[in-house]
């Protein structure tokens, strides 16, 4: 039963000191804590975003990978792909259901934060480079996720962009970069999908740790953007569980024998008076407020229903493939013919990051048994994907990549050369191992493996008609590119990605999905670069200039923008009107096939009164058109898209400048633009 407010309180008042700091740390890895005397029950919490890993034997065995089967959906990077708030919805939904049936409370997701650098080995686990973007899917996929009553852990608040000593490291981040780049994602989604939590991050924000930094927790998260819900550190992320009590991280977790210990630190405080007993009320009031909704919204008898999932992570896959290249319209492949298959990915495909976000998953698809659907396959294996990472325990994680081990194999590709000169056409499954991005390490830098490069350069050499589907989480460097004539990015798709591969390279969907983020030339252009991954102290130098922010501005070419995506279909825009903040634009399908636009719009703005981006995504719709269909898509462009951070008022302020909404193919080629004030 759900309680008010005022009984929550009126617990609260019956509890000794111990009990409140009881509550203030979590019972053991995964639940709140019980207060017998007072009828207090637990909730359950599970990892997340990418489904659920529910650890019912964590105890006795602490392999993060050992978990009870699940639906593996697409990577947040596949996800916001699709540019689908429709389908990041479903996933939620379809997440929310399943944790039902498993009796899981909140899921520990999504994670938000910005991929301010390529290298961040937990890319994958994050949406974009745009915090707008970023902001958008979080609402949808939490609003999705609450929808079913369970909860969503939003994370990891703040400035967690990589993994490079994450445990202790210090973001140093000036105050408008902060407020207009790296917190808006947070900002909106807790405006605009309430969710039950927020996880504080493990790093450091300006010399504070995020768990000890009352101005994030408090100020910014429940004071500007009216955040009610419960504050929960990262996973042991709390260094000084005293100041972090006084700081506002409502929930300590783990609770470990040894992070329980620290209660007694929290009893001592309120009793020397360092820590007020209103204080630790509040910290416990957040817990329980999260405690009882989420018990409440529990429903029983939710059957596990993995088919179901797999449709919404179907659905999801087959929105977040991006076509990046295709000459002389090879795609979509002809059904029936021969298709040479190559690369150990097309065996066993790379379709989730390693850490935390593993699922096991319940229905994973294979390339070779999707493809054989459609053509007639010979297999090459080309070179040798990764083992498996070791077994993950803890916090760091401590990864080392051996790149040794992916050496050239001259006899497998010698045997890829002769498969491919045999077939009509050769589709080569490339991308990362998962040992070189996973939580807990960043790449060090943006190649593949030196084993797949060769692979790649020898069969576009033996057969002119070669297609790369990448698998991979984040950007590479793609010396092949004028090689080949297909290109298609599948990120990692969850266990249906296979599945809607196939669909995709043989034209049974049509692709829609575009880049979340840029691929740069190389690394070195990247705005971070040189500031990324330092000792104790990273620098955010490049301050608003982050992704298509750097590029656009600075006018340096990329490998692709953010934004891109082709089509098996064309597009015309015109008609683009503006009324006040209304902004609407005509699409029209001028191809063969029903397809899907994904229209951006964005404001740019020139003679700023202040240091400015080019331009900036402020808006995007998903729409499907039939061939010679049109549309009218609208948008409401809001104040923020005018505004800049103020550092004397600490507020949003209107900048002075002239403003033009521009709608773009991608955040680089604009089609349409006009005035807008
Ligand atoms: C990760 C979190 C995760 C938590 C619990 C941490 O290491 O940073 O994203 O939710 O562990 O597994």
């Amino acid at each position: 039963m759900r309680k008010t407010d005022a009984e929550i309180r009126e617990l609260i008042a019956q509890m000794t000191v111990e009990e409140k700091a009881s509550l203030n740390s979590g019972d053991s890895m995964w639940k709140t804590k019980v207060v017998e005397r007072l009828g207090i029950e637990q909730m359950w919490m599970c990892d997340g975003p990418h489904g659920l890993r529910k650890q019912e034997n964590y105890a006795d065995d602490p392999d993060i990978n050992d978990s009870l089967p699940g639906v593996s959906f697409p990577a947040e990077c596949a996800m916001a792909a699709g540019f689908d708030r429709d389908a990041i919805a479903k996933v939620g939904t379809a997440i929310g259901l399943e944790a039902q049936a498993r009796d899981v409370h909140m899921v520990l997701g999504p994670g938000v934060n910005m991929k301010r650098s390529p290298l961040c080995g937990r890319n994958f686990e994050y949406f974009s480079e745009d915090p707008y973007l970023a902001g958008e899917l979080a609402t949808a996929y939490i609003n999705g996720l609450q929808a079913e009553g369970v909860g969503a852990c939003i994370k990891h608040y703040m400035a967690n962009n990589q993994e490079f000593e994450r445990t202790t490291g210090s973001s140093e981040i000036d105050e408008r970069t902060m407020h207009e780049i790296y917190m808006p994602a947070f900002e909106m989604a807790v405006k605009n999908s309430k969710p039950a939590g927020v996880m504080a991050s493990y790093n450091k924000v300006n010399g504070t740790y995020a768990t000890e930094s009352r101005d994030l927790l408090v100020d910014d998260l429940r004071g500007k953007w009216g955040f009610d819900g419960c504050v929960i550190s990262d996973w042991w992320a709390v260094h000084n569980r005293v100041p972090a009590t006084a700081a506002g991280t409502d929930l300590l977790m783990p609770g470990t024998p040894d992070t329980i210990k620290t209660d007694e630190e929290v009893v001592a405080a309120v009793k020397d008076g360092t820590l007020s007993e209103k204080e630790l009320d509040e910290r416990v009031f957040h817990v329980l407020r999260m405690v009882y909704d989420l018990l409440a919204t529990h429903r029983e008898g939710i059957k596990l229903d993995f088919e179901r999932g797999h449709k919404a992570a179907l659905n999801a896959a087959e929105s977040s493939i991006v076509l990046l290249k295709n000459e002389d319209d090879i795609l979509p492949l002809k059904k029936g013919i021969k298709v040479a298959l190559i690369g150990d990915f097309a065996d066993d495909p790379r379709y989730q990051g390693g850490g935390s976000s593993h699922v096991n998953a319940a229905g994973q698809t294979y390339p070779r048994t999707e493809i054989a659907k459609f053509a007639e396959v010979t297999y090459a294996q080309g070179y040798r994907k990764a083992p498996e990472p070791r077994h993950l325990t803890g916090v760091g994680l401590n990864v080392k990549v051996d790149e040794t081990r992916y050496e050239p194999d001259e006899g497998l590709i010698a045997e890829a050369i002769k498969v491919a000169q045999a077939a009509d056409v050769a589709v080569i499954y490339a991308g990362l191992p998962e040992d070189m991005e996973t939580e807990g390490d960043d790449r060090k830098h943006m190649q593949m493996p030196p084993s797949q490069l060769a692979l790649i350069d020898a069969v576009a050499k033996a057969q002119p008609n070669c297609v790369v589907l990448l698998q991979n989480g984040s950007p590479i460097e793609m010396p092949w590119l004028s090689e080949i004539k297909g290109l298609v990015e599948l990120y990692l798709g969850g266990e249906a990605g296979a599945e809607a591969a196939a669909k995709v390279i043989f034209g049974d969907v049509v692709p829609s999905g575009r880049l979340p983020e840029t691929f740069p030339l190389k690394l070195e252009d990247n705005p971070s670069y040189g500031n990324f991954a330092t000792k104790d102290k990273v620098e955010y130098k490049e301050g608003l200039y982050i992704g298509y922010r750097h590029y656009e501005s600075k006018d340096i070419k990329t490998l692709f923008p953010f934004g891109y995506g082709l089509s098996y279909t064309t597009f015309e825009y015109s008609d683009l009107k503006v009324d006040g903040r209304k902004v609407s634009v005509k699409v029209t399908n001028t191809g063969k096939v029903a397809g899907r636009e994904v229209v951006q719009l964005y404001v740019g703005v020139k003679n700023c009164e202040v240091d400015r981006p080019v331009r900036e995504l402020r808006g995007f719709d998903k729409v499907s058109l039939n061939p010679g269909e049109i549309k009218e898509v609208t948008f409401e462009v809001t104040d923020r898209a005018f505004e800049y951070w103020d550092v004397k008022s600490h507020d949003f302020k209107k900048a002075a400048g002239s403003y033009e909404v521009q709608i773009g193919k991608n955040a680089h080629d604009i089609i349409l633009s006009a005035p807008i004030a």
